[in-house]
């Protein structure tokens, strides 16, 4: 199966997030590593998602998991070597599955050789690679971010008697983009990736680039001006590659990272994520419309990344104050649950393990606009552990059968990065890829039959979206229209049966077809159709 030409791949696509420390250990150390995930790459395939995004596996200290960059140029040895990682991309294309690598921009670890430089002396040459001030007092307006752990966005350095700027960990100093030769250098990062093979990036953090006096130092133009040099390298030397925004922002502030398509091909949709949890908690469907509403129209050479889960704490960055106590109320009761301004839980439990609301979720994800991807271990239903660290907790091994270590390594347990989820719901030897790979009925061929379907229509990726409104609120339904397809999608946040009658919709002479089911449905009379949904139910409906 080869990689596609189409260079708009990336609207129709299916992505999955992973973690290679967290997906199979091939050496025994107790880590995941490169070699161990292209020996999984039959698994992903079977799942049929189309594009990975890997998080970081550069060579750092891992004070925030690899996120935290020591060297640019080279693989952390726990995960093997640059050959390992070129035969993973070969390994995975060889399946028709594309590979983006996550470039993290805004800082580098404080082991950086260059960090290390810079602090040495307030002369050294690099000194300017960083941001440093005399100073904890310039802009102020920046909010923190990682606000269980950092007091403030500037940290002295005893050496040099400064503060230097970092927007996440203390041990992640910022770089200065105002400094051509840091454009410079990370542009060289980017061709070195790219000449690897790889199909693009998810670039971290990059609202943050640019610091401004009287700005909240977030979305600045100086900033949007780098990232469009970093597209019109991609565009002039990789065509057909992308890059992904991660703009935690409201839908209004993300738009300019789409530029006029010369930006970012794709960007996460951050808002839409929390209110897919609280339509389903308040069985009303408001807070979805009302945010897809506010989303504006994108180019059409752009996409929306949609999302249920990811790495990191569910965030609750994008929703009013009161929203958030809501979302922290109704999904983390117990204050260990909580995290920054977010929620360290994973996508089961907090659907409490329920088949059909877990179902239901992902149906909305793969029919609402944008290109959806799944968190891996998301796709069979996997726990978390709130107890660990930081946000290790959504990031445990993968669960591949019953076996010690849930099949991952064949270290000694205690020998882990992360234990293995081993509790009564969640635990290995009820969650796993051998078990569900075999029963025709489990989440796992749900999501498999969610991402076939969603393959044989472009109607998804690329179709125009109008809600329809029933009186009922607890009853999201939306049309999707492409190129003369038309599919209904219908959804019932309620835990009780729901008729509903749906109006204002020319249904005459419609042929329709349940697309999961592929059963044809009895074709519509009139101007109006009555659809009954069990509990949590959901349809998709290919009306033309
Ligand atoms: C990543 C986090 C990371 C942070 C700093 C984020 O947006 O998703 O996992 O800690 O950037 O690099």
């Amino acid at each position: 199966m080869a990689i596609t030409d189409d260079t708009l791949w990336y609207k129709d696509a299916i992505f999955y997030e992973l973690h290679p420390r967290a997906f199979f250990d091939s050496d025994g150390d107790g880590k995941g590593d490169l070699v161990g995930l292209a020996s999984r790459m039959d698994y992903l395939q079977e799942l049929g998602v189309d594009c990975i995004w890997l998080l970081p596996v550069f060579s750092s200290p891992l004070n925030d998991d690899g996120y935290d960059i020591a060297d640019y140029y080279d693989i952390h040895p726990d995960y093997g070597s640059l050959d390992d990682w070129i035969a993973l991309v070969q390994e995975a294309h060889n399946r028709g599955i594309r590979v983006i690598a996550d470039l993290v921009l805004n800082h580098t670890s404080d082991q950086h050789p260059w960090f290390m430089e810079s602090r040495s002396s307030t002369g050294n040459p690099k000194r300017d690679w960083y941001v440093w001030s005399d100073t904890d007092q310039m802009y102020p307006d920046a909010r923190i971010i990682f606000l269980d752990v950092e007091p403030s966005n500037w940290t002295f350095d005893e050496t040099t008697g400064q503060y230097y700027w970092h927007r996440f960990y203390a041990s992640q100093p910022d770089l200065n983009f105002d400094n051509p030769a840091v454009r410079e250098e990370m542009l060289n990062v980017l061709r070195f990736w790219m000449d690897t093979g790889i199909d693009g990036f998810r670039a971290d953090a990059v609202p943050y680039l640019i610091e401004r006096e009287g700005t909240n130092c977030e979305n600045l133009p100086e900033t949007h001006a780098i990232l469009k040099d970093l597209r019109g390298v991609m565009d002039a030397e990789y065509p057909g590659r992308i890059l992904l925004c991660e703009a935690n922002q409201w839908p209004d502030d993300v738009r300019p990272y789409f530029g006029d398509g010369d930006e970012f091909h794709m960007s996460f949709h951050f808002p839409v994520m929390p209110r897919l949890y609280m339509a389903l908690r308040r069985a009303d469907r408001t807070a979805i419309v009302d945010i897809m509403c506010r989303t504006p129209a994108i180019p059409d050479t752009c996409q929306w990344c949609t999302f249920l889960r990811n790495h990191d704490e569910l965030t609750l960055e994008m929703v009013t104050e009161q929203e958030r106590h809501y979302m922290w109320h109704e999904y983390a009761p117990e204050p260990r649950m909580r995290q920054n301004l977010g929620i360290r839980r994973r996508l089961a439990p907090l659907m409490d393990n329920d088949r059909r609301k877990i179902e239901l979720m992902n149906s909305m994800l793969f029919t609402l606009p944008g290109s959806p991807i799944i968190y891996y271990g998301d796709e069979i239903g996997m726990g978390d552990n709130i107890w660990l660290d930081d946000r290790n907790g959504v990031r445990t091994p993968m669960q591949w059968d019953d076996s010690p270590n849930a099949g991952f390594s064949s270290a000694p347990a205690d020998q882990l990065y992360e234990p293995v989820i081993d509790d009564a719901s969640f635990g290995y030897q009820r969650v796993n890829v051998a078990a569900q790979r075999v029963d025709p009925d489990s989440l796992f061929h749900a999501i498999r039959r969610f991402i076939a379907v969603r393959k044989q229509h472009k109607v998804f990726g690329r179709g125009d979206l109008v809600f329809l409104e029933p009186a009922d609120l607890a009853v999201l339904a939306y049309l999707r229209a492409f190129e003369g397809e038309v599919v209904l999608a219908v959804h019932n946040l309620t835990d009780s049966h729901r008729t509903v009658t749906l109006p204002s919709v020319d249904f005459e002479g419609a042929q329709p077809v349940d697309l999961l089911r592929d059963e044809p449905w009895p074709a519509a009379s009139a101007t109006s159709y009555e659809i009954t949904l069990p509990p949590y139910g959901y349809l998709w409906l290919r009306l033309r």
